[in-house]
């Protein structure tokens, strides 16, 4: 049974204790509506460290005022639920109500969490927080491009995850591959000694990548949305046998998810460190895609390494 902390001084004090004791703190971010992509993260964080930190939390700060806060789907009971069921469990379930008040005279009514989501951006309502983490370059390209202070939101919230939690080893999922080496970069350039580790794709049978938004496409969307992988798939193929023109291969994709009755917001082949986007393939890449099905937006991958 995972103990629930909701405040951040008793977290802070809670790995403080862990640390005391000489263990290791392993930390596995999400915005909750648990599947098996997360859960095979806390699996994983279990080969890295001697106990387990599961965040829930919602961040406001990430989505936009026309973005998909108020509908992001949550169901905090049934994550405890599935969090009981790991193999070696999860020590610590952090779910706290609101990371950016601070407390000060403004009051507000955001909270987070089970009591529900009742803002849709952080500066919207002032709360008195504005000290944003960018990582300048990366945070560009791709979904930065789509999505403009997404990542600024992303990487902000896991700073601040970073700093109460004070992990020695954090897992982030490739699905978001981006996100994932933005975190890498920030952790090398802000000096945080944790371990950022890169967990593969987990994707359903039908190789549709896990994802909470998935609950929201209809069943028609969804047989769509399998464009993308497939798409993907046969475009790795093309690579391995050697059509490397990144213009052809990106082209096939898109045309695919479009004729699927997807809209694409993206498909580069970009380099795997830098994210800058790639005329041949030379090098390991990774392939990336953003696309809309009715009213969700899915991001999927794949690296290729010929
Ligand atoms: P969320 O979308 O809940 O994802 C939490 C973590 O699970 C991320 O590291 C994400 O990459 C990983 N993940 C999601 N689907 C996956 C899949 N199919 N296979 C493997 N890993 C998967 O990403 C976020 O939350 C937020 O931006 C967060 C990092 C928590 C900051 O608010």
């Amino acid at each position: 049974e995972p103990e629930i902390i909701r405040d951040k001084d008793q977290m802070r004090n809670w790995s403080r204790a862990m640390r005391s004791q000489g263990k290791t703190i392993g930390l596995v971010p999400t915005m909750g509506y648990l599947h098996d992509g997360h859960l095979s993260l806390i699996r994983e964080a279990h080969d890295h460290s001697d106990v387990i930190v599961v965040s829930i939390y919602v961040n406001p700060g990430q989505f936009s005022p026309t973005e998909d806060l108020s509908t992001y789907p949550s169901d905090f009971h049934g994550d405890i639920q599935k969090l009981k069921a790991v193999p070696g469990g999860v020590d610590v379930v952090f779910n706290p109500h609101n990371l950016y008040d601070y407390g000060t005279n403004r009051r507000s009514s955001v909270s987070n969490g089970e009591a529900g989501k009742s803002v849709s951006c952080v500066e919207e309502k002032g709360l008195g927080h504005e000290t944003w983490v960018r990582v300048e370059t990366l945070e560009n390209g791709m979904c930065g491009k789509s999505r403009p202070v997404f990542f600024r939101g992303v990487a902000t919230v896991v700073t601040k995850l970073f700093n109460i939690v004070d992990p020695d080893v954090a897992l982030f999922g490739k699905k978001d591959y981006q996100q994932w080496r933005i975190i890498q970069r920030l952790v090398r350039d802000l000096d945080f000694s944790i371990r950022v580790i890169g967990s593969e794709v987990v994707r359903e049978n039908d190789g549709l990548a896990m994802s909470s938004r998935n609950v929201r496409l209809s069943p028609e969307e969804r047989e769509k949305a399998l464009s993308i992988n497939k798409s993907l798939s046969r475009a790795r193929f093309s690579a391995e046998k050697g059509l490397i023109r990144c213009k052809e291969l990106t082209n096939s994709v898109i045309q695919a998810i479009n004729e699927a009755g997807g809209r694409v917001d993206y498909a580069e082949i970009v380099d795997e460190e830098s994210l800058e986007p790639v005329e041949e393939i030379r090098s390991p890449v990774v392939f990336c895609v953003a696309a809309w099905f009715g009213k969700v937006r899915l991001i999927d991958n794949m690296e290729i390494n010929i």
